[in-house]
């Protein structure tokens, strides 16, 4: 499947904005989910995420924007398309697992039966046969999150839309959820997750809009978030001091023989040559990009700041 083609998007928001008590959490977040990509909502607590998945699936309205899933206006209509895990987990603590995804599927029109059987067929394909006739209240927290999300799917939904999905998961069970999302983006659905661990969204996204202070400062490829930092360069030198040093950039912090730096906008060429015309005595020498992890923190920890700065400046105005 060619994932983003112009104008087929699972999901596509301009300008949200959503306001609690004159606090805005929300302040024009423009996103577009191109069908059948894996696609991470990543963003530090109280960044708006949650905010914005809600508006996204019609759950809370928007103060201002719009917002187009599977091509409708009204996210409502088309609720039975799409499966979705709550921030907030909870189900029927008296039911059995099987009927508690009959029921979560009977919520999106599937006949009981039916719901029972596929609930079945679920379980045992995700290793939970053995609970079937438990009760919720007999499963483990990451058990009774596990029999949630399969909740989500069991109407086979397009689109799934996950709050938080890896968290409360061992790392076995994390490691289980990659899978089924990859599985699930094979088989055509379009799925959207939240996280703020930067390990899941690097190994599995298309795409991902960071959010922070409830603004979007990055949207796009993964590989595009990281092309915002330079790579950066440990080099090793036999020699300790010499005309080569002043080939190393300003940023250049480093003890003894043991340098680490940005690599420069004019390449690694330039610099090689002046270390070995200066006789540095290359020992070592890497270059490394930098990953998701570290350009979230540099992308959200600016915006953050940013949004901090126009929240003073706006209450001085107030005042
Ligand atoms: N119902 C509400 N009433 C008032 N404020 C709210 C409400 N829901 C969210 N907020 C505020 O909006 C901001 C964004 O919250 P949101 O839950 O969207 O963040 P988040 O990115 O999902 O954070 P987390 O990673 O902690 O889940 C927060 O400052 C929060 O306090
Ligand atoms: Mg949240």
């Amino acid at each position: 499947m060619t994932i983003g083609q112009d104008g087929d998007w699972a999901i596509e928001a301009r300008g949200l904005v959503k306001r609690f008590d004159g606090f805005t959490a929300v302040d024009g977040v423009d996103i577009r989910v191109p069908r059948g990509a894996i696609y991470g909502i990543l963003g530090p607590n109280g960044a708006g995420k949650t905010t914005t998945l809600r508006m996204l699936l019609g759950i809370i309205d928007p103060d201002a924007g719009m917002r187009r899933v599977l091509g409708h206006e009204r996210p409502t209509d088309v609720a039975r398309r799409i499966g979705y895990l709550p921030e907030e987990r909870g189900l029927y603590p008296a039911m059995k697992t099987t009927e508690a995804i009959a029921f979560l599927a009977a919520l999106r029109g599937v006949p009981l039966k039916t719901g029972r059987a596929r609930a079945r067929e679920l379980l045992e394909e995700h290793g939970l046969g053995y609970a079937a006739d438990r009760q919720i209240r007999q499963l483990s927290k990451g058990m009774a999150q596990q029999v949630q999300l399969l909740g989500t799917l069991v109407h086979q939904p397009e689109l799934v839309v996950f709050d938080e999905p890896f968290s409360g998961l061992d790392a076995l069970n994390q490691g289980k959820l990659e899978k089924m999302i990859r599985a699930l983006a094979q088989g055509g659905t379009t799925v959207i997750f939240s996280t703020h661990v930067i390990a899941h969204a690097e190994r599995l996204c298309d795409q991902v809009a960071i959010i922070a202070g409830g603004k979007v400062p990055f949207a796009g490829l993964v590989d595009d978030a990281r092309d915002r930092l330079r790579p950066q360069v440990r080099l090793e030198t036999r020699a300790r001091d010499g005309a080569w040093r002043a080939a190393l950039p300003a940023d250049a912090r480093g003890e003894g023989a043991f340098w680490h730096f940005t690599l420069p906008e004019s390449g690694v060429e330039p610099l090689l040559r002046a270390l070995i015309e200066g006789d540095a005595g290359i020992l070592s020498l890497s270059i490394e990009r930098p990953g998701l992890h570290d350009a979230f923190v540099a992308i959200a920890g600016e915006a953050a700041a940013r949004a901090l700065e126009e929240n003073a400046s706006g209450q001085e105005k107030a005042a």
